[in-house]
């Protein structure tokens, strides 16, 4: 059992990163981006909220967060283990995660915190906004979730320091480098 919390700022890769982990490893994906995203198309009360905290680069509240995560993790019974993709973002987020994880006798393993440049950050998700479609993929919105990042999310990487959990990780460089880099992470979890 290995439970990964993949953490970094916006267009730090994590997406990108999981897709990795989740094969070498076996691990269940659980991205709530993606968990949102598709609420929005669906068009169900939860999408209608969270497009208008997305489209303007903001938090969903931590309350229905919490909630759709707690559904999720019930639905997924993987015996490797979860990878946390985008979650958590508050330290609130965090205390509910271990809360919910040691309910079920497990606990955070490793958090991998992907370390890129706001320069590199920001030339990565303006690139991606010209195919991607996604509402939050332009210049105003990323730097708006960029300073969310940096006063919301950054202080949830006391918590894991605190919990012995944390591992700082370049998050520059090809992907395959960076893989390389979380493999070296990961690889002793499982020893
Ligand atoms: P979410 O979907 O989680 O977006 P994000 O954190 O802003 O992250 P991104 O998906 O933009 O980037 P990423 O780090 O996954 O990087 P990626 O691999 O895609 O959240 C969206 C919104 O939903 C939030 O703003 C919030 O409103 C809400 N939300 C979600 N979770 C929430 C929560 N827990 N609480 C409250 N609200 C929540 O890579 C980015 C680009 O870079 C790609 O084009 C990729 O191809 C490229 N790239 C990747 N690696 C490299 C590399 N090594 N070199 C060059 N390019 C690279």
């Amino acid at each position: 059992m290995l439970n990964v919390v993949l953490f970094g700022p916006p267009g730090s890769g994590k997406g990108t990163q999981s897709e990795g982990i989740i094969k070498k490893y076996g691990l269940a994906h659980i991205s709530t981006g993606d968990i949102l995203r598709h609420e929005i198309k669906e068009g169900t009360e939860l999408g209608k909220t969270a497009a208008e905290y997305i489209n303007r680069g903001e938090l969903v509240p931590d309350a229905l967060i919490i909630e759709m995560l707690e559904n999720k993790i019930d639905s997924l019974a993987n015996p490797n283990g979860v990878i946390f993709d985008g979650f958590p973002r508050t330290v609130e987020q965090a205390k509910a995660l271990k809360v919910m994880l040691s309910g079920r006798g497990q606990v955070v393993d490793v958090m991998i915190n992907l370390e890129v440049d706001q320069e590199e950050l920001i030339a990565r998700l303006l690139k991606r906004g010209e195919t991607s479609g996604r509402s939050d993929d332009n210049l105003e919105t990323i730097q708006k979730r960029i300073n969310v990042y940096e006063c919301q999310t950054a202080p949830v990487i006391g918590f894991y320091k605190a919990e012995g959990s944390y591992r700082g990780i370049c998050g520059t460089g090809t992907i395959e480098e960076i893989f390389e880099r979380i493999s070296e992470a990961l690889d002793p979890c499982l020893a």
